[in-house]
């Protein structure tokens, strides 16, 4: 029921009706907005070379999933990159004294173990004032005692909630942890890379299955929409990528991989990929979900 002000007198109400009838009536005479794209789809990155990203940009590298597959594999690429002062720290449960770390040198790598599945703080490990300007997120939960699960039956809640915690919560400690160290933009800007995987795209989901893992890397796309919303309004700035890095040879693909036949990358290839789309990425891309050839995804 439409109720008039009460300072409206008796004889200026249908005046007033009358004009409120005549605005709907224009309203719905304007046309309608042409259809959306899809609202998530972002402009493509020209993958290029990162060394001129790495020299521009000063601050310090957070990789985590550094004893992985395509984690390791970006950790050995980053350390010919690294200028004076700056250090690569490479994340996960069980890297201090693992045989990677000791391919690295300890001048300019030092392994931290985290599991980032827990609630425990991420480890304080950087030095006052020390900036960081690129994290590459790559930890990740597929395969546990219960998944990935072929349906609905076959979910159980301890890894449900476990992919979520390593595969979304993991990313907002690394947001409360890593953001507020943010290194000045240059005319690149500083840059934080979640390595989600086709299989989190709704849109493109023609297949169904593997609960816990699609909706945790569903939920980490969204995650880092909410991040660069957040952050580029104050006064940080970041490009948050999701990253699907494609199909690549490793423990977490292992299972999965036959008959996928030459689609399957080798990971020094993909960590290659995932670096020249670091160095490729413009502001407009941020909030952004790529295949490695720089493509959009569809949400
Ligand atoms: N390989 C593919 O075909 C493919 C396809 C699509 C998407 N992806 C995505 O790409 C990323 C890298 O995958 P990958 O193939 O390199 O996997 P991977 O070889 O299995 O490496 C996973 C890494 O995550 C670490 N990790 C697992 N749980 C952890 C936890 N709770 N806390 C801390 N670290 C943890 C593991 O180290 P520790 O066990 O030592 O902790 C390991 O270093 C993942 O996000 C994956 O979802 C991969």
């Amino acid at each position: 029921m439409l109720s008039f002000p009460s300072t409206l007198t008796r004889r200026s109400r249908p005046l007033l009706l009358l004009s409120l009838v005549s605005t709907a009536r224009s309203l719905s005479s304007i046309p309608p907005p042409p259809p959306l794209t899809h609202p998530g789809i972002h402009p493509p990155i020209t993958p290029t070379s990162i060394k001129p990203w790495l020299k521009s940009l000063k601050g310090s590298i957070v990789i985590t999933g550094a004893t992985g597959g395509i984690g390791s594999c970006i950790v050995n690429d980053l350390i010919e990159g690294v200028g004076e002062g700056e250090r690569i720290y490479a994340l996960s449960r069980k890297v201090e004294g693992s045989s990677i770390s000791k391919s690295w040198d300890p001048e300019i790598v030092t392994p931290v173990n985290w599991d980032c599945s827990t609630d425990d703080p991420m480890p304080s490990f950087l030095e006052e004032g020390e900036k960081v300007k690129l994290i590459i997120h790559t930890a990740a939960l597929l395969n546990g005692s219960h998944g990935p699960e072929k349906n609905l039956k076959s979910i159980n809640q301890t890894h449900f909630l476990n992919s979520l915690n390593t595969n979304t919560y993991s990313l907002i400690k690394i947001y409360q942890s890593l953001l507020p160290h943010l290194s000045p933009p240059t005319h690149f800007y500083p840059t934080l890379i979640n390595l989600s995987a086709r299989v989190g795209s709704i849109t493109d989901d023609k297949s169904g299955g593997w609960w816990s893992y699609r909706i945790s890397k569903t939920a980490s796309n969204h995650a880092q929409v909410l991040a660069g919303i957040e952050v580029n309004r104050q006064r940080h700035k970041c490009n948050f990528l999701s990253v699907h890095p494609g199909t690549t040879y490793t423990d977490l693909s292992s299972p999965f991989v036959k008959g996928v036949g030459g689609k399957v990358h080798s990971k020094e290839f993909t960590a290659e990929r995932i670096l020249e789309l670091v160095a490729g990425c413009e502001e407009e891309g941020s909030g952004g979900f790529y295949d490695w050839t720089g493509q959009s995804l569809p949400f």
